[in-house]
């Protein structure tokens, strides 16, 4: 084992205990299945099973993001007390009248399928808020509701993209995308975005990284890890170019509520009609209203895509849980004075963290206007990113998420979803860890 990071994954099958090791040490290490865990392997079985694995599943790399937080909760159960800086949910229950529409829903015997697409009052609902949030006009025949905005992307992926096909992802990205246009059989294409630019992908870096087999690109904003807020002349000018080469765009706005100063939320589809033709428009609930664990997201696109991922979905997943869906009328129909409350508070906190890292010794940061997470450079301490983190959570018991996680190395992504108190301690922490290098 390369790592005394080592992630004692609850997988007790041997088939992906092996393979998960083989990707592991793609990443350093940072993750070690615990396939010697597994009692009575009966090693020529293991191999032979190996041998049926799809090369789309061997090609998938853990969630670092997951084995970071998953390390960080194994430490303490042990009785270790960790500052978690990697989380990526709202600190905060979900608000009480969306649990008790859901409460509701299933004594009244919400306990059955819906239509794939979701309820139809769902869907009436969400085109309602997609023409008053973000100024698009949607039919309830043009918006699937998935289990998540992440089978959301993933089943419009599968609605348009064929094998060979590229999909340009700006990086950093969301650790997801690659994944998911992989086992679409597509193409990443990555475009590295800088600093100097806020992290966010230009029109002319978005041209350079097209060829004639590019399909589309994926832009997410506000943007996880980064923190970027694309503005309106920003999306203007990728649009012109997506327009002039005909690339499809999936824009994820899953953290659109969670914007903060002078930055504000545009919706690429919304920016004209060519511009609508060529979006999918990807959101859900985790996010603005505390509902990672409900799992409901959806996509919102032109006729024929959008019955391409209902069809998708009809043979797939079916529906999102019935139940979960009456909540998730009462979220959008309700009450939304949880959003800006959420939004305030992660704004203070965000302002705190930002005082700090710009104090802070072999850290460069860009001021995040969006979602809740920092992505500082560390490169000027000498440590690539795993190393850093693994360093950081074992000595100093402080969890953040490699860069590497989402493409690059020479930085780490520090969420602020959770207490002042928390963060005020684990910043102290990773001060000191950064004074010593
Ligand atoms: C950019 C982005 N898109 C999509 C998702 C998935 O959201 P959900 O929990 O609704 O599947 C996440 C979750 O972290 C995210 O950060």
């Amino acid at each position: 084992m390369k790592s005394s990071l080592a992630i004692h994954l609850l997988y007790e099958d041997c088939i992906l205990a092996k393979l998960l090791t083989l990707q592991c040490h793609a990443f350093g290490g940072i993750i070690s299945a615990a396939h010697d865990r597994v009692p009575n392997v009966n090693i020529s079985h293991q191999f032979r099973a190996m041998d049926f694995i799809s090369s789309n599943a061997a090609s998938l790399s853990p969630s670092l993001t997951l084995a970071v937080t998953n390390r960080a909760k194994e430490m303490k159960a042990k009785g270790e007390q960790v500052f978690g800086l990697a989380g990526g949910e709202p600190d905060k229950d979900t608000p009480e009248n969306i649990k008790q529409a859901a409460i509701q829903a299933l004594q009244n015997g919400a306990t059955k399928y819906t239509p794939s697409a979701g309820l139809p009052a769902l869907r009436q609902a969400i085109a309602d808020k997609l023409k008053r949030d973000n100024n698009l006009t949607y039919t309830p025949e043009q918006i699937c509701v998935c289990s998540g905005a992440k089978p959301a992307v993933y089943s419009a992926l599968r609605a348009t993209i064929s094998p060979g096909d590229e999909v340009i992802i700006p990086t950093p990205y969301w650790v997801s995308y690659p994944s998911m246009v992989e086992l679409c059989g597509g193409t990443p294409v990555y475009a590295p975005t800088k600093p100097e630019n806020g992290w966010k992908i230009t029109a002319d870096e978005f041209a350079d990284a097209m060829t004639p087999r590019t399909k589309m690109i994926i832009l997410n904003t506000p943007h996880n890890p980064t923190g970027a807020v694309y503005s309106e002349e920003e999306l203007r000018a990728i649009g012109q170019v997506a327009e002039d080469e005909d690339i499809l765009i999936l824009a994820d706005e899953i953290y659109e509520h969670l914007i903060y100063g002078e930055a504000k939320h545009v919706s690429m589809a919304a920016l004209s009609p060519e511009l609508y033709n060529l979006t999918i428009t990807i959101n859900g609930f985790s996010k603005s209203y505390a509902m990672t664990g409900w799992r409901l997201g959806y996509s919102a696109a032109p006729d024929a895509i959008a019955q391409a991922i209902r069809l998708i979905q009809d043979h797939t997943a079916s529906n999102a849980t019935t139940f979960a869906q009456y909540g998730a009328i009462e979220a959008l129909k309700g009450d939304q004075s949880f959003i800006g409350d959420l939004r305030e508070e992660y704004d203070l906190r965000r302002q705190y963290v930002y005082d700090r890292l710009s104090q802070m010794p072999k850290v460069k940061i860009v001021e995040p206007m969006g979602a809740f997470y920092f992505f500082p450079d560390i490169s000027a301490t000498g440590l690539d990113s795993l190393n850093f983190c693994e360093r950081l959570l074992e000595r100093y018991k402080v969890a953040v998420v490699p860069g590497i996680a989402f493409g690059n190395d020479q930085a780490i992504r520090i969420s602020y979803c959770t207490s002042l108190d928390v963060l005020k301690e684990g910043l102290d922490r990773l001060e000191d860890f950064c004074r010593k290098l």
